[in-house]
């Protein structure tokens, strides 16, 4: 039996604590939030529970094995650093870091370690519909991969959002997304946008970011924050012998009144609820097996590295070189 600690218990730390408890084998032994009320409520049915509002004092409970951390993203590097130093394994949510500089950190401080100890949690590589794109190419169904396109939109944001907020915290799945889809390194980024605020030239409603891989290969990636009609996530990869895109959510179609549809998720928790759950079973079969598995700080510096290029694309307006990567042994 895993014993767990959770960082951060709002949206998605709860939700972790939720499928670690009800969908395997884990056991929750401790959460954290600067929020005591938060914490206490995440856990109200799991007795016995640590409650922290200290980072150290979760990372340190001898009782836990293992972390999630899922504060918010700032804080993500300096937490993951404290779980390497203690040998903790430990899934990160994304993303690795909100620096490069920062992330560069994490990587260097889990080399130095010796082996992973972090998984990143991009959970589109636990979703069915990504999943069943990823077996077709890998079977060679689409022959040689040309070209990714995503479409990723958000419901409607509260507060207009800044582009290196929209590129590391939501376009990063994107990213990393294309970068396991064609199993290729990014060369150049071209961003345009579209700003939320006239007034504020850093704000950023819809972004447009093309790709060029290394290999030749392209990607174009939508991120549109206020669509207006819901949370939805669209990949389509084109081959040399075809094309396949991910299959919709599982809503019927409905018929009703003169009209036919099928009703659009509001937001992540739901549209990506099955990913989390396979997510946290995979992390914690690895633990359970002893061998790292799924995302590695590798793929969340690599992302770190192509979002870099990216605000710096989007704030000369001209493509931008994404320098050339050396994978460290521990990630081959
Ligand atoms: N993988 C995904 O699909 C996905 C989806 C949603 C959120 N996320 C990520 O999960 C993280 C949390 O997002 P959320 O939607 O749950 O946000 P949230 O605002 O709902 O919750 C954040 C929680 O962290 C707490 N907190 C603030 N500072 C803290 C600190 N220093 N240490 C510990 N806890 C702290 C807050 O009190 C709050 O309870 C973010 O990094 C976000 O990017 C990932």
């Amino acid at each position: 039996m895993v014993k767990v600690g959770v960082i951060g218990t709002g949206g998605m730390g709860s939700r972790h604590v939720r499928n670690l408890h009800r969908y395997t084998p884990a056991e929750v032994v401790a959460v954290m939030d600067l929020d005591r009320t938060r914490a206490e409520a995440a856990v109200n049915f799991i007795p016995g529970c640590a409650v922290y509002t200290d980072v150290g004092a979760l990372i340190e409970d001898p009782q836990v094995e293992a972390v999630v951390i899922a504060s918010p993203d700032s804080f993500h590097a300096s937490t993951a650093l404290r779980c390497i130093a203690a040998g903790k394994p430990t899934l990160c949510e994304k993303p690795l870091a909100t620096t490069l500089e920062d992330a560069r950190k994490v990587l260097d401080a889990e080399v130095a370690y010796g082996r992973r100890l972090l998984m990143l949690a991009f959970m589109r590589e636990y979703d069915p519909a990504h999943r069943a794109l990823k077996d077709a190419a890998e079977r060679g169904d689409l022959g040689e991969l040309l070209m990714m396109r995503g479409t990723h939109t958000g419901y409607a944001d509260p507060h207009p959002r800044t582009t290196a907020d929209v590129i590391v915290n939501s376009a990063i799945h994107d990213i990393h997304s294309a970068r396991w889809l064609l199993q290729q390194e990014v060369e150049q980024v071209y961003v345009r946008r579209v700003v939320s605020d006239s007034a504020r030239p850093e704000t950023c409603r819809l972004l447009v970011t093309q790709l060029t891989f290394r290999n030749g290969s392209l990607g174009v990636l939508e991120m549109n924050t206020e669509s207006g009609f819901g949370y939805q996530v669209d990949v389509e990869l084109t081959g040399s012998l075809g094309a396949a895109r991910t299959a919709r959510a599982s809503a019927p179609m409905m018929r009703l009144a003169g009209r036919e549809f099928q009703t659009i998720d509001d937001d992540w928790l739901i549209r990506f609820d099955p990913a989390y759950i396979l997510e946290v079973q995979a992390w914690v079969q690895s633990l359970m097996e002893g061998r790292p598995s799924g995302p590695s700080t590798w793929d969340g510096y690599a992302a770190m590295v192509v979002a870099d290029a990216c605000i710096k694309s989007s704030e000369a307006g001209v493509p931008q070189a994404v320098p050339e990567l050396l994978r460290p042994s521990i990630y081959a």
